[in-house]
């Protein structure tokens, strides 16, 4: 190829791993458009996990599946592939298995003799390396191979960002049809509160209806329950189901409300203090501390058996802090997942938002939930 061809190449090559959406994609892309610029037989990307000493996914081309099959387990980064995530710099070896950092391939490996490897680097921390082995026709790769390498490599770490967004704007959208469903039900709820009052009309009509003052009595006794229970629960319903005080006056009168009704329907003290002080904050934040503290006063009700419980919401310039901290029983935050989605949920709205939530929980000594959100710099803007 000429260098003209080879720029051209180049630059659709970059078309083409930037145009994939999914990580995956891109990560196959690239290595089919590595081995094919610089003639290698093999390519493959190993990402390396979250310790940074090994890798954890390992994509190839090149090797049939029959053959990948046999080969068995996938590289975890010992040997020269090893050498690269310990010091991510280009590596180019006319053999690779006379190298003395060399640990020898498995069993039914194709031969490798010539190697490059390049690391590809994501916002400065090295996200994987790209492998290329067995230049064709037989012979090692050139200083030109590794440029061109190191090329894709950048574009792709461009990419390999790019598709992170594209997971996060995927979560986004789940969130927003959460509380689109919760409108929703708003309304069915709407439509149960006719239910409940068509129930006291029949009550009203059995207190008409009463031959005695005893009857009516009694009548009225049970409507009265009626009408209590009634009111509960729709008030219950619709504050866990659409925080309208939200909508309408912001964060700090909508927790309020909330900690007023968890404390009028249990035995718990619940404190609220907020520190927010003036102009709103963005709706995804109001919306996402709404709801997380929330889930954790239901799980206080729930799992905690307390007695007290505080929530602390502080807006600090550049961070909003949620603090909920109740003198419960306490649970084991390292036992894992079980089948609870609030946690969860909690979670996914956090990292959605750029925050941290850390869980402080000791058995028999009270749960810490402290929650830090970003808050973008100036004004806030019509959206994120
Ligand atoms: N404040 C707390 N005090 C004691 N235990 C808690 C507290 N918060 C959570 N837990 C424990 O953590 C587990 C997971 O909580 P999570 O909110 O994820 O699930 P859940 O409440 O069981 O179910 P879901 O929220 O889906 O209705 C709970 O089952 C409970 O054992
Ligand atoms: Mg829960």
């Amino acid at each position: 190829m000429d260098a003209r061809a080879r720029r051209r190449a180049l630059v659709q090559a970059g078309i083409a791993i930037t145009s994939e959406l999914s990580l995956d994609a891109v990560l196959q892309t690239l290595i089919r458009i590595a081995a094919d610029l610089t003639g290698a037989r093999y390519s493959a990307l190993g990402v390396i996990d979250a310790s940074g000493r090994e890798l954890d996914r390992f994509v190839t081309y090149g090797i049939d599946d029959a053959t990948r099959a046999t080969i068995g387990d996938l590289p975890r980064g010992r040997g020269i592939l090893g050498v690269l995530i310990t010091d991510a710099r280009p590596l180019r070896l006319d053999d690779l298995t006379t190298d003395p950092r060399a640990v020898g391939f498995p069993d039914h490996h194709p031969p490798m003799r010539s190697f490059l490897g390049v690391p590809v680097m994501t916002r400065g921390v090295a996200f994987g390396n790209l492998y290329l082995a067995e230049k064709q026709p037989a012979g090692p790769f050139s200083e030109e191979d590794q440029e061109i390498v190191t090329l894709l490599a950048a574009q792709a770490a461009v990419a390999i960002e790019n598709a992170g967004s594209v997971q996060r704007d995927a979560l986004r959208r789940a969130v927003e049809a959460q509380e689109a469903e919760r409108k929703r039900l708003a309304r069915e709820l709407h439509d149960e509160t006719g239910q409940a009052l068509t129930s006291i009309l029949l009550g009203l009509a059995a207190v008409e209806r009463a031959e005695t003052a005893a009857d009516a009595r009694a009548a009225a006794g049970e409507l009265r329950e009626l009408v209590v229970e009634t009111l509960q629960n729709v008030r219950r319903l619709a504050v866990e189901l659409r925080p309208s005080a939200l909508d309408d006056f912001g964060l700090e009168p909508a927790l309020r409300r909330l900690g007023q009704t968890v404390k009028e329907s249990s035995a718990l003290d619940v404190q609220v203090e907020t520190r927010l002080g003036s102009g709103r904050l963005l709706p995804e934040i109001e919306t996402a501390v709404y709801r997380i503290v929330q889930e954790a006063l239901t799980n206080v009700v729930k799992h905690a058996a307390a007695e007290r419980v505080s929530i602390v919401v502080a807006r600090l310039p550049e961070k909003l802090t949620v603090i909920i901290e109740d003198d419960g029983s306490g649970f084991d935050p390292g036992a894992g997942p079980g089948d609870g989605l609030g946690l969860l949920g909690m979670r996914e709205r956090v990292e959605l938002l750029d925050g941290s939530l850390a869980i402080e929980a000791h058995q028999g000594a009270g749960t810490t939930l402290a929650v830090e959100l970003p808050l973008p710099r100036g004004k806030p803007g019509p959206r994120g």
